[in-house]
């Protein structure tokens, strides 16, 4: 929520002039003072504001405080400056009206911080964005250049602005900022050739020899030492809290920014240095033939140099400054120059130099400044400009800024007074006259066309024929000797020729703000501003861009033989322009007050600021501001503000805002000469009424500060008392629950601990008793194990004994035995060693015989004997050693003994044969009748197939099984079984090749001793029955396919039909079992078989031809059966590659 607060909140004395009571110059004084003591540094005189300067930096110009003061209503906080930038930015932005805040006080009053001040509170509050950010760093940046070449330190200020400003911003609808444009008024530039003491020249001088790099210096031929130069007072070069260096970079950097070129800022800085130059040329005197001095360039360095800078040719500035041209129609007169005449021309030149150099810079910053479009823009002027100044010795300066502001206070009376009026009107309240001074009067003594003091001063100027400031004075003693603002010793009327406060050689006029008394002595030189023609025109022949602009009446071309227009005429001129300006726009006024002349912070000087008060007219101000109410408010705030001072109006209205302040004042019964309703504002004629209705305010404030303090505690204290008891409530509900759960778990573990107890007890109980039951148990089993053990071990011990005893007489008997045996052993061992012996001596008894019997035969029959010997032993070694190693008895084990001896050879693969054959006739002893058949078939199967028929290999290793239907078991078949008296031989599946297509019939193929049958597979009905004798031939081909031919005899019964050309997975089988059978059957040895890949089949009365060709390889090995035509059936047997 937003806090409505007003300037009448917590105010240090009174923050508006209008509420003092009672208004004297004292009580404004001390308003003003006691404010000040409480750093309260803006002071309100309705929308005045008065400006003290703090000297010292305040806390109050932060961007929190922007932000405080941003949006706000004028008297909604207390004074500040921002709320007046505010109150005119909104007015401007809002409600479309131009603006212009003047600034006004005297020198280090604080005008130019103030203007500073609200440039940057304006910048700060409009819009953002690039393009306008551009502007308003432009705008602002404008500001050190200006100063840097404008303001020089003086004795009243550091920074004194030596010149008025008068700053145009332009905005755009929206109130963002696009441009400006910058007017001066009247440099000081006598300041540029002389400075009074503990003065110095402008700050550009200072900041260009301090701060610029050693390489800039030497283009610009300077030194950085200040005492090289005249024109540079020594005295104050040196600034406290100054720092010239990095102000100069400052000044450089703003250049920049604003947008000047490189070589504009180059030709600034050479014209700088050349008016430094210039006031070090010095001049001698030379004496000529008439008489005359003449003067002459004493040290033509400096000279040289400063013509080198700006590029001008030596010898003409030379004579310049020797010689004055004078051109009267069409004559001219040359004349020479003393001395003094010579320093005069160098120093107007350097004056006219300087200040065109100014004029130039204001004009460049306005060309980068100004708005770009070229629509109506909303202006706000900002005039920073000189204030009234009152010095013991006043000069035509002093005049012309006195002038100014005297027409300032004019415009402030016309336009507080006509705003005033204005108000009036709108809210509707009678209008009652104001008595203030009108200063007209003493503007029209000063700017008068045919009598005013400037006039004068002109026409005195212009007059031919000697002239002076004192022929000046003369005239203004006769012109304006009636005027009542205008006093002279020497006047017309004597009125003053005994007032010694008017010295001879002056003038006095008594401005709004006081008298100031005017030395005459330099107004005509000052007025007349003249710089020799001579030295234009060696300035315009300068080769120097820049010089050749400044001093553009040097063209020859151009020559004008009038008189360039007077300064006063000027300043007249520009000033009207400047208030018809003013007079267009909504003015704000600043009024800077200046607190002590020590420029020191926390001094506050009665004397000064009484003095100051007087002369900016602050009393006259209040007076007109306060003439018919001094307070008004509108009827919101008013209501908002003291509506509790009411029964009705608190706390809310609900009617009219208006109506409510009516019954508030009724109610309050103040006295109905005292306020006024206007339209949406109440005014109040005294600040004694205000002041009352705060201090009932602030009465009721407290009361009901009391009372919301009383309410709050109240309640603060029930809720916490409701709170304490629902505290306690839970605490206690809490603790209930807590201690019947202690309690409840204090019984329970007694309870689990009592039945633990008198469990266990029982259970030890109930386990002693089981213990001894077990006990006694086992205590009758272990005596009868006991007494069993007993029984055994003394049956056992019986027993063994028994055994023991036993043994013993069969061991001792065994011992004896042995003992026996062993000296029997002994014996026949003993007897046969004997016998031995005795053998063996027989023997070689016997040996020794033969050897010496047939020692004579030996040689002859050992040797045979020897050999057959060891042939038999050979022999018998070989024979041992094949029956140890015989290979196995299968027919088909491979393996033989290798042979030990090369002469055993034959026999030895004679010996294998025989095993072979032995071993082959054991195997056949084994076998049975059938298998000795099946043997016999297979044996069959290879005489009639081996090497002619490609399927015979893989039939081989299969074994006849013949019945492989099983006929006689199968239900299936069991019609066509009974239908069989004989026996079957073999039973299988086979197919009929369709003669018709070569397709295939599946048919059950029966073979018994004396026929073979063809039947139907699935009814298992005889199709054909063939006795074997009608059977003729079979045929088959050389490959691998099952197809056979049965070729019958002609004639025979069979035969009707044709042959059978079948085709079976088992051929080899039926083939040769049909020819075994066959061949017993017709008992004949023959049943031929025909095997090859092309035979004749006899169908019917047809012979077809049966023919084999090799098909490409099938995964399968089912030849496939085509009829070709009539004759042949082709049969394809995919190749076994
Ligand atoms: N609001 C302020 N806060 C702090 N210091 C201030 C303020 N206003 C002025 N000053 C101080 O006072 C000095 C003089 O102020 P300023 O230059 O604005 O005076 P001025 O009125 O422009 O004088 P002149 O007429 O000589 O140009 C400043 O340099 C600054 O030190
Ligand atoms: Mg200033």
């Amino acid at each position: 929520m937003e806090v409505k607060t007003s300037l009448l909140d917590n105010m240090i004395g009174v923050g508006d002039m209008v509420l003092l009571e009672p208004l004297t110059e004292d009580s404004f004084i001390e308003n003003l003072r006691n404010r000040f003591d409480h750093n309260e540094i803006y002071t309100y005189i309705g929308s005045v504001v008065i400006s003290m300067n703090p000297y010292r930096s305040l806390p109050i110009f932060t961007p929190e405080k922007v932000e405080e003061y941003r949006n706000r209503n004028f008297y909604e906080l207390s004074p500040h400056i921002y709320a007046l930038a505010d109150e005119a930015y909104r007015s401007l932005r809002d409600q479309d009206k131009d603006q212009c805040i003047l600034i006004t006080g005297e020198s280090g009053a604080g005008k130019t911080e103030a203007s500073k001040l609200v440039m940057s509170y304006v910048a700060a509050v409009c819009g953002k964005g690039q393009e306008v950010n551009k502007v308003k760093e432009q705008l602002l940046q404008s500001n050190p250049v200006l100063e840097a070449f404008g303001n020089a330190k003086t004795v009243r200020n550091d920074n004194s602005s030596r010149f008025g400003k008068y700053m145009d911003i332009e905005f755009d609808f929206k109130g963002d900022p696009v441009g400006g444009v910058i007017s001066n008024y009247l440099l000081e530039k006598s300041r540029v050739v002389k400075q009074p003491r503990g003065e110095r020249n402008f700050h550009i001088f200072y900041q260009l020899l301090s701060g610029a790099s050693d390489d800039t210096l030497r283009k610009l031929k300077l030194d950085r030492d200040f005492s090289k130069y005249n024109y540079l007072s020594l005295d104050s070069a040196n600034v406290n809290g100054l720092d010239d260096a990095a102000n100069f970079r400052t000044v450089r950097n703003a250049m920049q920014i604003v947008g000047f070129m490189e070589d504009e800022v180059q030709s600034v800085l050479e014209l700088v240095a050349a008016v430094l130059k210039l006031g070090n040329i010095e001049f001698k005197p030379e004496s000529r033939s008439n008489g005359y001095d003449e003067s002459r360039v004493k040290d033509k360095n400096d000279l040289k140099e400063m013509c080198e800078l700006l590029g001008i040719e030596q010898s003409v500035l030379e004579r310049a400054f020797s010689y004055r041209t004078v051109e009267a129609k069409l004559e001219k007169v040359s004349t020479t120059l003393n001395v003094s005449q010579a320093y005069y021309a160098r120093d107007a030149l350097a004056k006219n130099l300087y200040s065109r150099l100014f004029s130039w810079l204001v004009t460049r910053i306005n060309e980068s400044i100004k708005a770009q479009s070229k629509t109506r823009h909303k202006v706000m002027g900002v005039l920073d400009i000189y204030g009234f100044e009152i010095f013991e010795d006043n000069s035509f300066e002093q005049f012309i800024i006195n002038y100014c502001n005297e027409k300032l206070q004019q415009i402030f009376i016309e336009l507080t007074l006509r705003e005033e009026q204005e108000e009036y009107i709108r809210e509707d309240i009678e209008w009652t006259n104001i008595e203030y001074f009108n200063n007209a009067v003493i503007c029209d003594l000063i700017e008068n066309n045919q009598n005013g003091i400037l006039a004068m001063l002109d026409e005195e100027c212009l007059r031919p024929g000697t002239v002076t400031d004192i022929t000046f004075l003369d005239k203004l003693n006769t012109v304006c000797a009636e005027h009542q603002h205008f006093e002279s010793r020497l006047s017309k009327n004597s009125k003053f020729l005994t007032d010694h406060s008017l010295p001879h050689s002056c003038f006095r006029i008594q401005h709004y703000a006081g008298k100031v008394l005017y030395r005459v002595e330099g107004f005509m030189d000052k007025n007349n501003d003249l710089l020799y023609r001579d030295l234009s025109q060696a300035m315009y022949k300068a080769n120097h861009k820049l010089i050749k602009q400044l001093f553009p009446e040097g063209n020859p071309a151009k020559v004008n033989l009038k008189r360039p227009p007077t300064a006063g005429f000027q300043f007249k001129h520009s000033v009207g322009t400047l208030m018809r300006n003013l007079q267009t726009k909504n003015p704000n006024y600043i009024r800077c007050v200046k607190p002590n002349d020590k420029k020191a912070p926390r001094i506050f000087t009665d004397s000064l600021v009484r003095h100051q008060v007087a002369y900016l007219g602050l009393m006259e101000n209040v007076r007109v501001r306060r003439a018919g109410y001094a307070y008004r408010q509108a009827y919101e705030p008013c209501l908002e503000r003291y509506k509790m001072l009411c029964k009705q109006t608190w706390p809310h209205w609900k009617g009219p805002t208006r109506e409510g302040v009516e019954v508030l004042m009724a109610d309050l019964q103040v006295s109905t000469e005292e306020f006024a309703y206007g339209n949406s504002k109440i005014f109040i004629r005294n600040p004694r009424t205000l002041f009352s209705l705060e201090e009932k305010r602030r009465g009721c404030l407290e009361n009901l500060a009391a009372l919301i303090q009383k309410i709050y505690r109240g309640w603060k204290c029930r809720t916490h008392f409701l709170l304490l008891k629902r505290s306690q409530v839970v605490v206690a509900a809490w603790y209930r629950r807590y201690a019947q759960q202690k309690k409840y778990t204090q019984i329970k573990s007694a309870t689990i601990m009592v039945q633990s107890y008198s469990r266990g007890w029982k259970a030890r109980k109930i386990l002693r008793e089981l213990k001894h039951q077990k006990r006694c148990e086992e205590a009758a089993t272990t005596i009868a194990a006991y007494w069993h053990g007993t029984q055994a071990r003394r049956e056992l011990r019986r027993l063994k004994e028994e055994a023991r005893n036993k043994h013993a007489v069969s061991v001792i008997w065994a011992g004896w035995q042995g003992t026996k045996a062993r000296r029997e052993l002994k014996r026949l061992k003993k007897e046969a060693r004997r016998r031995h012996a005795v053998a063996v001596i027989w023997a070689y008894w016997l040996g020794l015989k033969v050897r010496r019997e047939y020692r004579k035969f030996f040689r002859a029959n050992a040797g045979r004997k020897i050999y057959s010997f060891i042939m038999q032993r050979l022999m018998q070694k070989y024979f041992l050693g094949l029956k140890r190693d015989l290979p196995s008895m299968s027919p088909i084990g491979g393996s033989w003994p290798t042979r030990p001896y090369r002469f055993l050879d034959t026999a030895h693969t004679e010996l294998r044969s025989i095993f072979h054959h032995w071993r082959c006739k054991k195997y056949r002893s084994r076998f049975t009748d059938e298998r000795k058949a099946v043997f016999e078939e297979k044996l069959q199967a290879s005489e009639i197939f081996k090497d002619k028929k490609a399927l015979y290999p893989s039939s081989v290793g299969q074994p006849f099984r013949g019945d492989y239907l099983e006929i006689s078991k199968n239900p299936k078949y069991q019609k066509l079984s009974s239908a069989m008296d004989e026996k079957v031989l073999l039973a299988d599946m086979v197919n009929k090749i369709n003669r018709a297509n070569g397709k295939g019939t599946a048919r059950i193929f029966l073979l018994t001793k004396n026929n073979f049958v063809l039947a139907d597979q699935k009814t298992g009905q005889v199709k054909a029955s063939v006795p074997l004798p009608d059977l003729a031939s079979i045929s088959v081909s050389t490959q691998n396919d099952g197809f056979f031919a049965l070729k019958l005899k002609e004639g025979s019964a069979g035969a009707t039909k044709g042959d059978f050309l079948l085709s079976s997975e088992h051929l080899i089988e039926i083939i040769t079992k049909l020819r075994r059978t066959g061949a017993t059957a017709v008992n004949h040895n023959h049943l031929d078989i025909d095997i090859s890949d092309e035979f004749l089949v006899q169908f019917k009365q047809d012979k077809v031809c049966v023919k084999f060709v090799q098909g490409a390889p099938k995964n399968g090995n089912g030849a496939s059966c085509k009829r070709k035509n009539n004759r042949l059936l082709e049969v394809s047997v995919p190749s076994t590659a």
